[in-house]
């Protein structure tokens, strides 16, 4: 028998979305695969080389559950450097991944009759993973008219007395939106004054456009920081997603809580993967300068292909790798004599009639949009726009 608790949990969309696309390319059709939440550059020489050195060296062993000094070393000076935030090796932890950082941290703080303010549109695990600690996600509806912004006076409209968090993802998956440092400073206020925990997603910090820089809400102020766990990882910033490494900072009674729930569930990360975090958070950062440039070139020509098309609007994203275009001008237009109803079955058309694949904006609780990928190539993005243009020609 299923526990209720296994039942209820649906697999992640964007992974089933990867699974569909791989079996639909090994019948052999040439699917242009928009779905993909990793950096397609292949992780820098220098962090492989420290992998390999780990292995030759038998560093092959267990490590402390909460990760070795070296790497608390390297994720401090990190936040050091980045974000001028001082921790101590108590108040972080390196985890198998930054979804198993926030993992533990819901499973740390949340419980039974909490609720969570999660602003839509969201990263898909949030809600699950909140619901796995037994608490309720609060959605809170960001527009795109507004860039996404969340204010305080939002996040107010939905506090209760069992609000004890909120997740702040900036820049965001899936919309590439970032906070302004008001709203980020009104809203870590309103946690302070009202006692929750704010929760800042923090993976995309380096990939930023058009001049901006990150600011950590940790940043912003004693009784602030105090209220902020970040979590975070190599994943993205490094394109070492399959390495496993997130990693998080913050009060050190919950860090201390994440690794108990840790030793007694995975224990520690990967040591050779924990090696490589070393050398990525260590070593030079040109890698970083690099991609970023990359994913700008592909970011204009995804937001201006969408800038031509009727009934569609793209909001231009200024961090992270998505695009995130609303296509809700399209629905109840006539698509082969028949009415296209919705957002979903546009989607199908898409994946069966014009071979992409994308991921429908409902599974990150935003109706009407969908959420593309520009961690691919050049030449596969614009073969990717044109089929989506030719499916939008064709609607009557
Ligand atoms: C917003 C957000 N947070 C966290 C993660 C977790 O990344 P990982 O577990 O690969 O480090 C992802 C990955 O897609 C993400 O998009």
């Amino acid at each position: 028998m299923i526990s209720q608790r296994a039942r209820s949990l649906k697999p992640s969309p964007t992974l089933a979305i990867a699974a569909k696309e791989k079996a639909l390319r090994a019948q052999g059709l040439d699917i242009v695969g928009f779905g993909a939440g990793e950096p397609d550059f292949d992780t820098p020489n220098h962090i492989k080389k420290a992998a390999i050195d780990a292995i030759m060296d038998g560093f092959t062993k267990y490590t402390p559950a909460a990760g070795m000094d070296e790497l608390k070393d390297a994720i401090i000076a990190k936040f050091k450097r980045d974000s001028d935030l001082e921790y101590t090796r108590e108040e972080v932890i390196a985890t198998c991944g930054g979804k198993h950082a926030l993992y533990n941290l819901f499973q740390a703080v949340f419980q039974e009759g909490d609720e969570v303010i999660v602003p839509t549109p969201y990263w898909v695990s949030y809600p699950a993973m909140i619901e796995l600690a037994g608490a309720t996600p609060v959605f809170v509806e960001t527009h795109e008219e507004d860039e996404y912004q969340l204010t305080a006076d939002m996040v107010k409209a939905h506090l209760t007395e069992k609000t004890r968090g909120i997740i702040l993802n900036y820049p965001s998956n899936p919309c590439g939106a970032v906070y302004s440092l008001r709203n980020l400073d009104a809203i870590g206020k309103l946690a302070v004054e009202h006692g929750f925990y704010l929760i800042s997603d923090e993976i995309y910090e380096k990939l930023v456009y058009d001049g901006y820089t990150h600011t950590s809400i940790a940043a912003l102020g004693g009784p602030i920081k105090e209220a902020t766990i970040i979590a975070h990882g190599v994943s993205k910033t490094y394109s070492m997603t399959g390495w496993r490494i997130g990693f998080a900072a913050g009060n050190k009674e919950i860090i201390r809580a994440m690794s108990n729930i840790q030793s007694q569930s995975t224990s520690n990360p990967a040591s050779i993967s924990q090696k490589a975090a070393v050398a990525a958070l260590n070593g030079p950062q040109d890698f970083v300068g690099f991609m970023v440039k990359e994913f700008v070139k592909r970011r204009d020509v995804f937001v201006a292909g969408f800038a031509g098309m009727e009934g569609v609007s793209c909001f231009n994203p200024k961090g992270a790798f998505y695009v995130f275009p609303s296509f809700k001008g399209l629905v109840g237009r006539t698509y082969k004599g028949k009415k296209v109803a919705s957002i979903a079955q546009w989607t199908d058309i898409l994946l069966e009639d014009f071979h992409v694949a994308v991921v429908p904006g409902a599974e990150f609780g935003k109706e009407g949009h969908l959420r593309l990928s520009f961690a691919t190539s050049m030449e596969v993005i614009e073969k990717g726009l044109a089929r989506i243009r030719k499916a939008v020609d064709s609607l009557d």
